[in-house]
């Protein structure tokens, strides 16, 4: 008697484990009408089981057993938020741009660059979407323009002009250190505010040269980094920085900038972090701080 019910026990879990691996039963029409079957859902599951669920856990809430103690917590996918789009930040955003965060990473964070195999790209993505059904389900779902970098009006010639203008237009008319640090004096300021039309100021805001947190919709205070200490996650060449400057990031309070400045200055803007990234672990950077003392 005890033989049997042990028994029963060991194929009863068989048969549950057996239903858990065939997950999903039908297929699904994923927002901008991408139809997906039952079996790239169920194989998606097992690439996120075997490489993904130790940090972005078993029910995709980002509370996986290797994310305690993570600066950046990894992303929780029932919020339906992705952050590094190539839309305009508050849209849906194309599967390219996530597969491009498995591939390359986002630098400075404990999510890595992933080596897969295609298919097991398209099914991971779809399968992570499964987390949040509001926001990814259904055919009348559309994805929001895609933001593309191919028309540099500076390129590498007016790279110089380009990094000028990008100290106007950050410091400037696009006010980036209302939220991340500023990255001139006083005196350089008033120039700015002056070439811009505005009154001189006497001195700059206290917190002028520091990183202001910012709220978040994923239930967490993001940071704006410096960035000429902190990595910047998403984006590593000025076409990136372009991309990310023009879409934003989701769901954080950094705004997707296309349509608010002009697109040439989105470009300087670019160029101008660009200047400030390579400065990172130089003399350089001693020496740009050493002047607002
Ligand atoms: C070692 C922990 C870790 C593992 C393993 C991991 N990730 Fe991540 N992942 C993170 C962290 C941390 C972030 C958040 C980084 C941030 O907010 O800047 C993240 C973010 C993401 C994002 C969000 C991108 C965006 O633009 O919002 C996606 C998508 C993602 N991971 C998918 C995956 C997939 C798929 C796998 C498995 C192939 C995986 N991750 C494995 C830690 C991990
Ligand atoms: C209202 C606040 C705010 C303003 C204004 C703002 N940002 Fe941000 N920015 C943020 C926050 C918050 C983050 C970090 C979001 C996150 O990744 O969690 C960020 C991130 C970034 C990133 C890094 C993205 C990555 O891949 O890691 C860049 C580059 C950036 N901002 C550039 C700019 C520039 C240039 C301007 C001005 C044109 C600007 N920001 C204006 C809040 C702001």
């Amino acid at each position: 008697m005890k033989v049997s019910l042990n028994l029963m026990i060991v194929v009863l879990a068989t048969i549950t484990f057996g239903c858990k691996e065939n997950h999903f039963k039908k297929d699904v029409v994923m927002a901008g009408g991408k139809y997906v079957s039952a079996e790239t859902l169920n194989y998606g599951k097992s690439v996120y089981t075997e490489y993904c669920m130790p940090c972005h856990g078993v029910n995709g809430d980002g509370n996986g057993v290797a994310a305690k103690g993570l600066a950046a917590p990894p992303r929780n996918f029932k919020l339906g938020l992705i952050k590094f789009g190539d839309v305009a930040s508050g849209e849906l955003t194309h599967d390219d741009a996530i597969a491009r965060s498995l591939r390359e990473g986002l630098k400075g964070t404990a999510m890595l660059p992933w080596d897969l195999k295609e298919k097991q790209t398209d099914a991971v993505i779809q399968y992570i979407k499964t987390f949040s059904p509001k926001t990814w389900f259904g055919k009348d779902k559309e994805l929001g323009e895609k933001i593309v970098a191919n028309n540099d009006p500076y390129g590498l010639a007016r790279k110089t002009q380009a990094i000028e203008k990008g100290k106007k237009v950050y410091h400037g008319v696009a006010n980036c250190q209302s939220c991340h640090r500023g990255y001139v004096n006083l005196q350089e300021f008033n120039q700015i505010l002056v070439s811009v039309g505005e009154d001189k100021v006497n001195e700059l805001d206290e917190d002028f040269y520091k990183i202001k947190m910012q709220d978040s919709d994923h239930g967490y205070a993001t940071m704006p980094p410096d960035f000429t200490w902190h990595e910047v996650r998403s984006a590593q060449n000025v076409q990136d920085l372009y991309i990310r400057l023009a879409a934003g990031v989701g769901g954080t309070g950094m705004p997707a900038w296309k349509g608010t400045i002009e697109d040439d200055e989105i470009w300087a803007v670019a160029y101008y972090v660009k200047s400030l990234m390579e400065i990172k672990d130089t003399p350089s950077r001693k020496e740009l701080m050493s002047r607002f003392k």
